[in-house]
């Protein structure tokens, strides 16, 4: 073995992604839906951000778009392993999408204080839907070890 190898090691290491954390969640579209028709723009505005509320509007089917976003901040809770208590709002996950399609997520205020001090730098976000359910998993990582 070359003398320098463990060191080569330490920064090979040191670029590769740690995962922190991991969530997922599942939510009926219809409970959703039952939602956003009773409490309407109370339950949107307490839940969405103003740029997630304008891509789910836009979809042809917007209750799944409304509940993968539900279940991605659910997943991204997960992660964070805190559940929203004081201080972690909905609105402080923001998931949108790039213009391939693929979400991402945007975090801030108290779950990206939280985030920050359990060490994820970043978070992946996969989302699906069927008819009836619409799921999420989430992945915290740390890039800088
Ligand atoms: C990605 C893709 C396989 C989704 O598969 P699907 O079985 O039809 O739909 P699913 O319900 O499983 O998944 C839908 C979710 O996939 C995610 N998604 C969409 N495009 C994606 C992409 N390029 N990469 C990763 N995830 C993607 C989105 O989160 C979407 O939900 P959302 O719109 O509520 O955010 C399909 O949309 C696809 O092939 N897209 C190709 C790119 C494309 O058509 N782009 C046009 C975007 S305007």
């Amino acid at each position: 073995m070359r003398r320098d190898a463990p060191y080569l090691n330490a920064q090979i290491e040191s670029l590769i992604p740690v995962v922190v954390g991991l969530g997922t969640d599942i939510v009926e579209i219809a409970r959703i839906a039952k939602m956003i028709e009773r409490h309407a723009e109370t339950f949107i505005n307490r839940i969405y951000t103003p740029e997630e509320i304008k891509y789910c509007q836009k979809r042809k089917h917007c209750y799944e778009a409304f509940a993968g976003r539900w279940a991605a901040k659910e997943a991204i809770m997960k992660v964070l392993g805190t559940g929203f208590v004081k201080g972690i709002g909905w609105l402080d996950i923001e998931i949108l999408n790039e213009k391939s399609g693929q979400p991402f997520v945007n975090i801030r205020g108290g779950a990206g204080e939280y985030a920050e001090k359990i060490g994820i730098d970043e978070f992946l976000i996969t989302i699906s839907h069927c008819k009836a359910y619409a799921t999420a998993t989430a992945i915290g990582i740390r890039n800088d070890i």
